[in-house]
């Protein structure tokens, strides 16, 4: 009894002078223990939304076996944790009036209804992407145009964007450096940082390559694999890429059939036999783009159709491109020009190549004639029927991918 009380009394007695000290005695063991960390100014502004002591699970979800693309980078909680703060601060915005879910708003996967989203100077030039299993792809560059060389690069670029958040350092913009002022100046990010990079309170400031891995940890973890698609895939087992989907409908599964098969084309790039040929590009079962796709036709500019945008050949995942009641996410396309399912049939149904379009995929062009597949009505509702089994559930209201500001 007694040198068990000694030994809980020598205990107390270390934790004491070690705070006294301001040593964290739990900073360099493994984290389990963040009681050190303090986080008044968290509770203050999150509530529960952020709990240090539990955080969500973001760098352990289940992905299912058949899913084999990945492009790299690390999940890890606190980062991720770190990454959701600054993903819906308004403070990244010059005048805190936009943040990056301003235009990448949850309830629509994390895309934007209106065409062209508004910054803080303005519209985007191109419509809001998706950001949906943006992890597993085999393309490893990000933008429609592909310009960002990794995920992480990307997510620095709209705060430095003069017309999104407006931090550009150009024409009288303050630039990433006065927001990173900013930010370390705010008693949260003071915290979270302190938290998620194991140092004591104050001793971390945050700097660009902290926000892109922060950020990039979180935006790999929006992940969307509940989607009926996904549930007849678990039901099958591995390896059976266009197989026939137990749980499917006759016309959900002749749809899958279309997107698969690559067409037959006879004279001029008129479709005779096969499928639409969707899944040579956007593979299944990660619909992922084909990292070496040139454009799909679409070549305007939303501001001036008369200049070309020739490069965007890269989309987001096919998965979610309508919510759960079927209503479109936001239109598509980096033109923001395609508002229904129909009209996007009818766009591959029958390619049209703009003048000055030398940058179409050859796929496209059959004999080099635009393609022209046929699509008969029947085939029509069942391709769309398809394409809508690749919508999933949790993604739209999962907690730990809110607004944690909200309360
Ligand atoms: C004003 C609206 C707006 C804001 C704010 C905004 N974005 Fe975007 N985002 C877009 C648009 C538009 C695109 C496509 C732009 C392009 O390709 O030229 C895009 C593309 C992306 C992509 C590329 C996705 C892909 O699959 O290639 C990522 C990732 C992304 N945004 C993350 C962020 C992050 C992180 C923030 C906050 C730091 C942010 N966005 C702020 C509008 C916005
Ligand atoms: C030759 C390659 C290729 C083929 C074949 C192809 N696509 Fe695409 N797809 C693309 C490219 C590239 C984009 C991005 C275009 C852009 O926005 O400029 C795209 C974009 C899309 C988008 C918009 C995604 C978004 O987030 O806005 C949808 C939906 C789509 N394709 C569906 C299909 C379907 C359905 C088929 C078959 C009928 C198909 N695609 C065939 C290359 C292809």
């Amino acid at each position: 009894m007694i040198t068990k009380y000694l030994k809980k009394l020598m205990f107390s007695l270390l934790i004491c002078i070690g705070l006294l000290n301001g040593y964290h005695c739990t900073k360099n063991s493994d984290d389990t223990n963040n009681t050190t960390y303090s986080d008044e100014a968290i509770k203050r502004t999150f509530g529960e939304a952020i709990n240090i002591n539990n955080p969500e699970n973001y760098a352990s979800q289940n992905i299912p076996s058949y899913i084999i693309a990945d492009n790299g980078g690390v999940i890890d909680d606190k980062k991720a944790t770190l990454g959701r703060v600054l993903f819906y601060d308004k403070a990244l915005s010059t005048n805190g009036s936009i943040a990056c879910a301003s235009c990448h708003q949850q309830q629509f996967a994390f895309s934007d209804t209106a065409i062209q989203s508004k910054g803080v100077n303005g519209l985007t030039g191109r419509h809001s992407m998706r950001l949906i299993n943006a992890r597993f792809a085999r393309e490893t560059k990000f933008f429609w145009n592909e310009r960002a060389a990794s995920l992480e690069a990307q997510t620095t670029q709209p705060i430095q964007d003069h017309a999104e958040m407006g931090y550009s350092g150009l024409n009288g913009d303050p630039n990433i450096d006065d927001l990173l002022t900013k930010l370390n100046a705010i008693d949260y990010y003071q915290e979270l940082s302190a938290w998620a990079y194991n140092q004591n309170k104050g001793d971390k400031t945050l700097n660009e390559q902290d926000l892109q891995d922060c950020l990039g940890a979180f935006i790999r973890s929006i992940q969307s694999f509940d989607s009926k698609f996904d549930e007849g895939r678990k039901q099958l087992g591995n390896n059976q890429n266009n197989a026939p989907l137990p749980n499917f409908s006759a016309d959900e599964n002749a749809g899958l059939q279309l997107f698969s098969a690559p067409p037959v084309f006879g004279d001029s790039g008129i479709r005779i036999a096969g499928g639409l040929g969707c899944g040579g590009c956007h593979r299944a079962p990660e619909f992922d783009i084909d990292p070496n796709t040139r454009n799909n036709g679409f070549v305007r500019t939303i501001d001036n159709p008369a200049i070309l945008d020739l490069n965007n050949t890269r989309s987001p995942t096919l998965r979610d491109l309508v919510n759960l009641n079927g209503d479109l996410n936001g239109p598509m396309m980096h033109t923001g020009s395609i508002n229904s399912l129909e009209t996007l049939i009818g766009h591959y149904n029958r390619i049209i190549v703009r003048p000055g379009n030398n940058q179409i995929d050859p796929r496209l062009t059959p004999r080099g004639f635009p393609q022209r597949l046929n699509v008969t009505p029947a085939e029509r509702q069942q391709i769309i029927a398809f394409l809508e089994t690749l919508t999933g559930n949790s993604v739209y209201t999962d907690a730990k991918w809110s607004n944690p500001f909200a309360q």
